[in-house]
Order: structure tokens, then sequence, then C-alpha cells
């Protein structure tokens, strides 16, 4: 296939995370010179001009904050309008004292005990996104998140002894990596791949699969202390005892290996991060560092048009229509509820905007007055998988040894998630824990003592997780054309960008519109 520009800077940020990308971006001359380091104040030189000095970021998430952050650094005069009264948009920690109503005035107040939250959006960070910088820059404390972890269970539907129960994670792997590798151990043996490998080849390969898949001598799997143990081992004569795994035929059949490539994912690899406390901490500090002069909250925006002289933006707050007048505009808005907003855009970009499709997505968190999965069942972090509707048990990989713990009961998207949607509060809960009791048994019920779900279809300034552009980012003419600004009017936000659903992608787009706004205003 021939190398797209593209896919060659997604190869490069693939191999050398987003710092090479970057500089390989300012190399071809495609990136502002912002982006080349953003760790670096814009240069003076590169200060706006008396007549180009304000811009209005519409929304406070990631992508309008960093935006903000970005132009005050290089000297622009800066408001920031923000609906909800909280930065951060779909990074959201709910902790004691959250209330939330949603958009059918189900009102729900968080009363999780002090020190626990759930981060009702985004949650974990891979090493090479540009979030661990601007945590690095801001001050603001990260810990490692347990993204995988083999203490953890998976538990499938299906017709073998492995399925409709749980079994543990590491007891799937090593039986299913076993056996696979004894397959092709054998495939090689019989000469199925004489015309692919030489002898020494074969002889290369027949080592990494004894290793990977633990064969015995004559290159079988009989099982494995890889998957642990019936009996733990432990002092003199306490040797340990290794169950027994199922047939080979069983062990394929069941689907327990569905999940086992989800953490060799780019960004889901361990190690993984999170910020200490909850992840919106990091944009509250982007908000203490903007202050309250450029940040208004609870600022509602219900027009945004582009003037002969600059822009104009209409925002209510207090009930209250206010206006402002600017050079230019960010527009963070989640892009389907953009066209919603008075405004004089082109059909153009309003069938752009209209074309991302909102998906479903959402979490429960659930407050248990003892952490039964670390005393009882030895897991610290990670999660366990299902193909119920709750498709993962989320555990927290922060307060480890505390008296209490908040696990996710659920965090599933698409059509697993739209049947959360459809429920109130206390159906998800009811639904989840009948869910969740096919894996932990009759103690997932018990000692509950706080709940708080999130569904972002359903939840003000979202009303969606995140979006998919029909056939794809890099073959559709509306996402190139919101990359280019609508008269004054720029647009940013993860939509824009090739990290949807991430924070990253949210910055790397706010900094790509923050330096070619620059260089416009330099013109
Ligand atoms: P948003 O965060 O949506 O910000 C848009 C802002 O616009 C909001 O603050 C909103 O209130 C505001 N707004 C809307 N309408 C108006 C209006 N009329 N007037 C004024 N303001 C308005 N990212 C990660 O890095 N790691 C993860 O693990 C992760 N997991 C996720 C899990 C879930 C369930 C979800 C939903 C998201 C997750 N993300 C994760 C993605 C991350 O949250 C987003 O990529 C990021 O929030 C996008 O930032 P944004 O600024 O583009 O949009
Ligand atoms: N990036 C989001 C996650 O990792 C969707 O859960």
């Amino acid at each position: 296939m021939a190398t797209t520009r593209r896919s060659f800077i997604q190869r490069l940020g693939v191999a050398g995370g987003a710092g090479l990308a970057y500089s390989a971006l300012a190399s071809l001359e495609l990136a502002p010179a912002a982006a080349a380091d953003s760790f670096q104040p814009l240069t003076p030189r590169d200060r706006p001009g008396p007549g180009h000095r304000s811009v209005v970021v519409l929304g406070g998430g990631p992508a309008g904050l960093c935006s903000a952050y970005e132009l005050r650094k290089a000297g622009y005069r800066v408001t920031l309008l923000e609906a909800r009264q909280r930065p951060g948009g779909r990074v959201w920690s709910a902790r004691g004292g959250t209330v939330e109503t949603d958009l059918r005035g189900e009102r729900q107040e968080c009363r999780f005990s002090d020190g626990h939250h759930l981060n009702v959006g985004a949650t974990r960070i891979p090493q090479d996104h540009l979030t661990l910088d601007y945590a690095r820059e801001l001050g603001v404390p990260i810990v490692p998140f347990g993204n995988q972890n083999a203490n953890t269970y998976v538990r499938y539907a299906g017709p073998t002894s492995l399925n409709n129960k749980p079994i543990r994670y590491r007891q799937a792997k090593a039986d299913l990596l076993g056996y696979v590798s004894e397959l092709l151990a054998k495939a090689t043996q019989r000469g199925s791949l004489d015309d692919t490998l030489s002898t020494e080849d074969k002889e290369r390969l027949a080592e990494f699969l004894s290793s990977y898949g633990d064969l015995s001598s004559d290159g079988r799997y009989l099982g494995s202390d890889r998957r642990g143990y019936v009996t733990e081992p432990g002092a003199g004569t306490e040797f340990g005892e290794v169950g027994d795994p199922a047939s080979l035929s069983e062990t394929v059949r069941s689907g327990i290996g569905r999940n086992f490539a989800f953490d060799f994912g780019y960004d889901q690899a361990m190690q993984m991060l999170t910020v200490a406390g909850g992840m919106d901490q990091l944009h509250r500090a982007f908000a203490r560092e903007l202050g309250r002069d450029v940040i208004k909250y609870g600022a509602e925006v219900i027009s945004c048009k582009n003037t002969p002289q600059g822009v104009t933006v209409e925002y209510k707050i207090d009930k209250r229509v206010r206006r402002i007048e600017a050079d230019y505009v960010i527009c963070t808005i989640p892009p389907h509820l953009v066209p919603r907003l008075q405004h004089n855009l082109s059909a153009e970009v309003v069938a752009a905007l209209r074309t991302p499709v909102p998906l479903s997505s959402g979490k429960l968190g659930i407050e248990y007055r003892r952490r039964w999965w670390e005393l009882d069942d030895r897991i610290y972090g990670g999660a366990s998988n299902t193909d119920l509707d709750i498709a993962q048990i989320m555990y927290p990989s922060d307060n480890l040894h505390a008296k209490r713990g908040v696990v996710v009961g659920y965090y599933s998207t698409g059509p697993r998630h739209e049947r959360f949607d459809v429920l109130n509060h206390a159906g998800r809960v009811a639904k989840a824990l009948d869910e969740g009791a096919q894996i932990h048994g009759d103690k997932y019920r018990k000692g509950i003592a706080a709940t708080f779900s999130g569904a972002w279809k359903q939840t003000r300034y979202s009303e969606g997780a995140w979006v998919s552009w029909p056939g794809g980012a890099e073959q559709s003419a509306a996402y190139r054309a919101l990359l280019e600004p609508a008269g004054r009017i720029y647009f940013a936000g993860d939509h824009l960008s090739n990290a949807i659903a991430w924070q990253h992608g949210a910055f790397v787009s706010a900094r790509a519109v923050v330096g070619q706004l620059n260089e416009r205003a330099h013109r």
C-alpha cells in the first residue's frame, strides 16, 4: 500500500511517540511552530499584533482549556465560555457532593466517601500522550493505572466447561497460549510450514514456542503454574497444586481469548497512568492557571456568528443574554451540538458538523464498604471482562488497602450500553448487580454504600461519549472541511484528531488550531 503523508506521520507517531511525530510535521512544514514543542511559550516575535489579539473559546473541555492556555502563553486576550459549572467536559470525576440532572430529568447526587471518585469519562493515559506532558507542566501528580491484571476474571457464555462461569484471566491465557503454541509447534514439526521456514527457522521457532507456551520436552501443553494454583505453594512440603487444563478443543471453542489483544493496542498497553485523585484534577489545574478572569462557568453559548470585523458570540449566564465580540473564535463544543446554535455558517460546514455520529457509553460506580476484591479475590486494579452488557468490571488502582473502594460496575459502549441508556439509575444498578454477580457471586450485591452512574448520550452538553466518522476520518470530506476555519471560527476537539476518545486528541487538535490562528494573526 502506498504510504500517504498521514499514514507516514501516524507511523512515526506509533514508533517514536508524539514528540517525534510533531518534529516530523514541523520538518515537512505542515506543523505550526507552536506544535513542534508546546512546552515552550510561543516566542515573543510570535506575539499577536495589536489588531488581532482577542479570542473567544467555546467550551472548557480539554480542547478549550488547552487552546486558552496556549493562546494566553502567546499573549492573546482570551475569554473561555463553559456551559457547565466545572471545567473538563467529558473528563468528569464524580465524588461526594457531585450533582447531575440528566436530559430525561433524573437527578443523582453522588454520596461516595471522602477520597473516592468515579471517572465517568476519561480514566487512563497511555505513555505517549501529551496528557502526561500537560500534567507535568501543571504539576499535577500522576500514578500508575492497572489496565491489565492476570488475577481478574473472564466470563463468557458458551457451550464448554469454561463458559458461563468466571475463570481467572491468567488461567485462560496460560491454557489458550499453551495450546496454540503446541499446535504451531506440531504443524512446524510435521513439515506443514516447510515452504516458509528453513531448518534453522524451525529450530528457533520451536525454542520460542516451548517457552511461550510452557510446553513439555515433547512439545505438549500439559498445564502450567502460569495458570495459578488450586492450592497455593507454601512452607516445607506445601508444594502447591496446579489444576488440569480443559481440553484443547474446549479451550479453543470457549472463546476465552477474545480480549487478549486489548492491551496489545498501541494506546492500551501497560504501563498506563492516571491522575491521582481523579482525572478532573488536570483540568482543574488548567482552569486555575487561566483564572476566573478568563473562564466563565454556567455560560451557555447560544449564538456564534462571523461579522465583517470579526466574530460575535452570545451566551446565557444566570438567564441573562450577554454578547462578546472578538477577532476569532475557537469552537470546541461537540460537533453535533454546534448546528443548534444561532449561526451564519455555510450549509457545507453545517453538513460537516452533522456528519460524525455520537456513540453511547457510560459507567456505573459502586462504593463498597469492604474491598472484597482485594481481600477475597486478590485483585488490585485491572478489569474483568465479559460478554454481558456490563462488558467489564474495573477495580480501583487507587486507595489500595483502604477500607472502602469504588468499583466500576460497568463500562460498556455501543448497543450494550444503549441497554443501560434506557434505564433510570436504579434500573442500571439492578442490571449491573445481576450481571456482576455472575462473576463475583452474591457478595457483589452486599455492603454497597453508594452508587453513581453517567450515560453520556443522556448528559447535557455532551449527548454522546465520542464520535465516529462514517467510513473513517481519513476518507471524510466533512472531517477535512472542519480542519479549515469557517471565516474566523476555528473548530477543535478530539473529533478532529487521530486520537478520538482520548484527551490527547483534544490537545493535539487545540494546538494545531492555535498554531493556525497565530500564523494568520501575523499575516
Ligand atoms: P469535551 O470534553 O466534550 O468538551 C466540550 C466542552 O464544551 C464541554 O465542557 C461542554 O460542557 C462544553 N459545551 C457544550 N455545549 C456548550 C455550549 N452551548 N456553551 C458552552 N459550552 C458548551 N480520554 C483519555 O485520555 N483517557 C480515557 O481513558 C478516556 N476514556 C473515556 C471514557 C469515556 C466514557 C468518555 C466519554 C471519554 C473518554 N475519554 C478518554 C475521552 C476524553 O474525555 C475526550 O477525548 C475529551 O474530553 C475531549 O475533549 P474536548 O474538549 O474535545 O470535548
Ligand atoms: N479512550 C477511551 C478508553 O480508553 C475510550 O476507555
